[in-house]
């Protein structure tokens, strides 16, 4: 962030404030409006954040108008074809991409976290069956700040990397054995011989009766689903993990509170929905109906993984997800998939329709990873949990970045109030 001496001037009342200016080495310039309510006694206005920059980073940034993505620099569909997701985890964490020892220390280290205390097994014991998935592992990541008390101190900075270690290393563990319990089937225990991937396919599909070969295809397209999912700046749940870690609270209740606004149909939830979605379309003949649905200001209904808040061209994430998808299908031998076949044609639809074109609404990250999940043997109500894993190292990078910053204030946001001003209390019999 340089201070490149631009200044705004605003005038409020008649009176003139100048604003100083910043310029990032990428995206708009902006207004520190710090002082503003100390200076001019008024606030700003931006629910939803639409032109607000809540924090400085160095970790992701998004250009919305080419499409791009990029991790510390490094474009994501560079990173999807050549990296992997535990490399692009030191990424994100570290700001630089491992030498070959740095990346097998950072392995090791994550490998030999993964098992998960055995009492927190109790947790899970406690859900109905038929609980969503979400509902068990927000419960559990919450409690984990029971379990790991030597790393609760945020302001040790050997406690902050034993809580991310340990964040990324059991999110898989967790999300498997919460699978587990839903379908009814006994835990599976990480195995400290098998990849990241492998090993979270393994905790999900693998049962005591036989043994368990990993499909290498498979592995690489989950690895792929978590690298693509990793991080994604200041969207709605890592802006919760930042404001939740504003107050110093520990990093497990500040992943839990992400965990759960990632929940949303309108953020993570999105995959889940989308997947029910084209399940309801059904068939290509039925598009144009809920499309005209999706264009009708009266109608609710919106296109599930499409439209997004910065892209207002492809997400750079779809396209390599729409790749992934052919592959996987094809690799799987699921011919026709009917659910592709609608996918696509609503997307070519979609795209052709003067409504979606002028909105500026194209596919997003959730459009096509549930059609490769599915292929995979996940059921819908495992989308958001796998999203949720693979996001954990995003939530984690930027909370460490956050707490390290000299900077630090707890979120505390204003409003602009139109309730009642003050008034006198009447007691009921005169109301
Ligand atoms: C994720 O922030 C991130 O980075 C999130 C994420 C990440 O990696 O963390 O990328 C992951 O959450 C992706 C988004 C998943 N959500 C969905 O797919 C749900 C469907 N999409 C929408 O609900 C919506 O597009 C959002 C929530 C994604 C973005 O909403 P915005 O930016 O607040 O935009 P908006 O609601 O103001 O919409 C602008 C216009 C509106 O029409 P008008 O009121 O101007 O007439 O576009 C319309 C909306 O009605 N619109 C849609 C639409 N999305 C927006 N119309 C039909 N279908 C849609 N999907």
């Amino acid at each position: 962030m340089t201070d490149n001496n631009k200044i705004a001037t605003l005038t409020v009342n008649g009176e003139t404030y100048e604003l100083p200016m910043y310029s990032p080495t990428a995206g708009p310039d902006v207004i520190d409006i710090r002082k503003l309510y100390a200076q001019a006694g008024v606030f700003t206005y931006d629910p939803g954040f639409t032109s607000t920059a809540a924090c400085d980073s160095t970790i992701t940034f998004i250009d919305g108008d080419k499409g791009e993505l990029l991790h510390r620099g490094y474009p994501i569909d560079q990173l999807a074809g050549k990296s992997h997701y535990l490399e692009v985890c030191y990424l994100l964490l570290y700001g630089e991409l491992p030498t070959v020892d740095e990346l097998e220390d950072f392995e090791s280290r994550v490998t030999h976290h993964t098992m998960v205390h055995e009492q927190m097994m109790n947790f899970f014991r406690g859900f109905r069956r038929d609980a969503h998935p979400m509902a068990i592992i927000t419960g559990v990541i919450g409690a984990m700040s029971a379990f790991y008390h030597d790393s609760l101190d945020i302001n040790d900075e050997w406690q902050r990397e034993v809580a991310s270690i340990r964040m990324i290393a059991k999110m898989p563990t967790i999300v498997a054995m919460a699978f587990k319990y839903t379908v009814g089937q006994p835990f599976v225990y990480p195995r400290n011989d098998l990849d990241y991937a492998s090993n979270f396919l393994r905790m999900c599909f693998s049962v005591p009766c036989e043994e368990y070969e990993v499909n290498p295809i498979l592995a690489r397209a989950m690895d792929r689903i978590f690298t693509l999912h990793a991080d994604h700046e200041q969207n709605a749940s890592t802006s919760t993990v930042r404001l939740a870690s504003s107050s110093g609270a520990n990093p497990f209740a500040c992943i839990a509170a992400g965990v759960a606004c990632l929940w949303g149909p309108a953020h993570g939830g999105a995959n889940q929905a989308c997947l029910e979605m084209l399940r309801e379309i059904g068939t290509v003949d039925r598009i144009p109906e809920f499309i005209a649905r999706a264009k009708d200001r009266d109608d609710p209904f919106r296109l599930m993984g499409f439209g997004h808040r910065v892209y207002k061209n492809t997400d750079p994430r779809a396209t390599v997800l729409k790749q992934s998808a052919d592959e996987v299908l094809e690799l799987l031998g699921v011919e026709d998939n009917e659910l592709l076949q609608v996918a696509k044609e609503l997307e070519k639809v979609a795209l052709n329709d003067p409504y979606f074109i002028e909105k500026k609404l194209f596919p997003n990250v959730d459009f096509y990873s549930g059609i490769i999940l599915e292929a995979m043997g996940f059921p819908t109500s495992m989308f958001t949990p796998i999203f949720a894993l693979s996001r954990t190292v995003g939530w984690i990078s930027q909370w460490k970045e956050m707490i390290a910053d000299p900077q630090l204030k707890i979120g505390r946001p204003r409003q602009l109030y139109h309730g009642e001003t003050n008034r006198n209390y009447t007691d009921i019999e005169t109301r």
